[in-house]
């Protein structure tokens, strides 16, 4: 697979429900769902409670991203708003491969996400139980940030490390991706690519030229 995730951060808050009509439109098949505490990034976005609402609105798988100290406080919250997959972060887990079985048992695909500065080989023993890879291209808090460099050389790692095993794991790259930068997250073996403000700034000519990137890609 090779798809879009948009981020819903970027997106106009003062109707949602007509951004979310535009993304059915244009037959976008993720949803990015940005949760923010605070606490272990310097934001607060929205929580369960608006995901629930906007459940009922869309078919898109809701791919949620916990940017929160202790996640396991909310999963089951979380799996009654109607997420699908819920990505903790590696730094903000006491017990990571404990949180990862909470996460599968409410029945969500379970996503382990790093930060910039965080070595790809925390991995090594989780990557048997998780259904995806979020490596932080910026780091957390912000739409809008700059690409960092150096992801690119931490995707090369982890792809290598997940076709190694042979394990089907969707391996995600979030922050600062572009029409004019994605090809390279690709190319180091991505293949859920979440994009805001790039997105958000003119949906259906920048949906349209992602896809039209990803064909050259797709092989499924
Ligand atoms: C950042 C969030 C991202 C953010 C991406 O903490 O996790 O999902 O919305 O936004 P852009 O694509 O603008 O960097
Ligand atoms: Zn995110």
């Amino acid at each position: 697979m090779l798809e879009l995730s948009p981020s819903l951060l970027s997106a106009d808050f003062t109707n949602l429900k007509k951004e979310i009509d535009t993304l059915n439109k244009l037959d976008v098949k993720y949803l990015h769902l940005d949760v923010m505490d605070g606490m272990f990034v310097p934001n607060i976005s929205f929580g369960p409670m608006i995901i629930k609402k906007l459940r009922p609105l869309t078919n898109m798988i809701f791919d949620v991203h916990l940017m929160i100290e202790d996640p396991d406080r909310y999963i089951e919250n979380f799996k009654d708003a109607g997420a699908n997959i819920l990505t903790v972060h590696v730094e903000a887990c006491k017990h990571l491969q404990r949180t990862i079985s909470h996460i599968k048992s409410c029945n969500m695909k379970a996503g382990v996400s790093i930060n910039p500065a965080t070595h790809p080989d925390v991995l090594d023993y989780v990557l048997d139980d998780i259904d995806v890879i979020l490596v932080m291209s910026v780091n957390p808090g912000f739409g809008g940030q700059k690409f960092i460099k150096q992801t690119i050389e931490k995707i090369l790692k982890i792809r290598e490390k997940i076709d190694k095993r042979n394990l089907d794991i969707i391996l995600e790259v979030d922050g600062g991706i572009k029409t004019t930068n994605v090809q390279n997250v690709i190319e180091a073996g991505a293949n859920l690519i979440v994009s805001g403000s790039d997105v958000f700034c003119d949906k259906e000519n920048k949906i349209r030229e992602y896809k039209e990137i990803f064909k050259n890609y797709k092989k499924d």
